[in-house]
């Protein structure tokens, strides 16, 4: 593993930005308690919305990690009352029409459901685990990600789902019923086995064929290209590994984790925040995408509890290395109603050969803010997770 020479981040200093952390929150509070917070900020703010993007768990999860650091329960009640919306949400069936019911619903319902006991976010939570398992895909073995059920233009997964496992995992931990487990266990082990290239670098996506089950081949949508390797993409596979070894004990995960964390940390630049795709390295104008940061941050600290001491020690130092240049470098200590917290992250950036809209280019973005408390939070404390 290639080792750097970086600053590591100090307790006191961790405890200093997520104090700053929770005052944006507060800050922000009353914004974003009966409207949801956007994907990701246009010039520093976000515009509150409807409950109706893929990204709007995230707020009610920097609401519920602001109230395990101050214990002020104006935090508790608001990320208490963002259940109904999450639960309208599912019952009627709003833009559900994809995979992504973990990042809607970890950080919003199971994380309630843990903190307070709720039952209306344990039963919300566990209809959208009910409702991901609907998009398995018995030809191919995987969770579609997008689009229409079945239709051959989107007959694909993508690495992002690494991290809507978690809620399966839970849904069977809670109900005893192992049929969840079993849906998460056959999509990582095709997500796996076709998502890493030899050089240990990852598709965003990748198309199996409907009618033979085989697969098909890879392809960016967020990405640069398709044969690039998109940043968030390989650090929601460090991440993704480590948590579903938490949950499955499998060794296999173990060495997927080392593999795509070892490209990673081959491809960044002297400040340890990569370019939104590691095509890119030190020395051009690219923007950078901070959130994948955060997201590589959580997955070492969550790897350090399962791995032989020196190892864990590694990965422990790095995670201090990569959060010292977050919160010296990339973090709002203070800004206006609707701020953010982590700068220059990178949603979708469109290029000449990628298929994705063009949002959130260098900005805060949600998950960047979340996994970035969350990272923190796991610097400072044992946390126990929502995932
Ligand atoms: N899961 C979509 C993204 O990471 O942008």
């Amino acid at each position: 593993m290639k080792h750097f020479d970086n600053p590591v981040l100090s307790q006191q200093e961790a405890n200093a930005a997520l104090d700053a952390a929770c005052a944006i929150v507060k800050q922000n509070l009353p914004m974003f308690t009966d409207k949801c917070q956007n994907h990701s900020c246009t010039n520093g703010i976000y515009e509150p919305i409807d409950n109706v993007e893929w990204t709007t768990g995230f707020w009610p999860g920097e609401v519920w990690l602001a109230w395990e650091h101050t214990h002020d329960d104006e935090l508790k009640n608001a990320a208490l009352h963002m259940v109904d919306s999450f639960k309208e949400r599912i019952d009627k069936k709003i833009e559900v029409d994809h995979h992504d019911m973990g990042f809607l619903y970890t950080p919003s319902c199971v994380a309630a459901y843990k903190l307070t006991g709720n039952e209306k976010a344990k039963e919300t939570a566990l209809k959208a685990a009910d409702h991901l398992i609907t998009r398995f895909q018995e030809k191919g073995q995987f969770i579609q990600a997008w689009g229409a059920f079945g239709a051959k233009e989107n007959y694909r997964f993508i690495i992002d789902c690494l991290l809507n496992l978690p809620l399966l995992y839970w849904a069977s931990e809670v109900t005893g019923d192992p049929k969840y487990n079993d849906i998460a266990h056959r999509h990582i082990t095709t997500c796996l086995k076709y998502s890493i290239r030899e050089d240990g670098s990852t598709y965003h996506t990748y198309f199996m064929n409907p009618e033979t089950s085989e697969p098909s081949h890879g392809a960016t949508c967020q990405g640069y290209k398709d044969d690039s390797c998109w940043a968030r993409g390989q650090a929601w596979g460090v991440y993704g590994t480590a948590i579903s070894y938490r949950y499955t004990k499998n060794p296999e995960y173990i060495e997927k984790f080392r593999t795509v964390l070892d490209y990673y940390l081959t491809r960044l630049p002297e400040d340890l925040i990569p370019y939104w795709d590691m095509i890119f390295i030190d020395g051009n104008e690219e923007p950078r995408d901070s959130s994948s940061a955060a997201i590589v941050v959580c997955g070492l600290l969550e790897m350090a509890k399962y791995v032989e001491e020196k190892e864990a020690e590694e990965y422990r130092h790095l995670a201090a290395q990569m959060l010292k240049s977050m919160v010296d470098h990339y973090a709002v200590k203070s800004g206006p109603v609707g701020c953010g917290l982590l700068e220059h992250g990178t949603y979708a950036k469109k290029t000449p050969y990628n298929t994705c809209a063009p949002a959130g280019v260098d900005e805060c973005v949600s998950w960047g803010d979340f996994y970035y408390m969350e990272a923190l939070t796991r610097f400072v404390k044992d946390w126990q997770l929502y995932w």
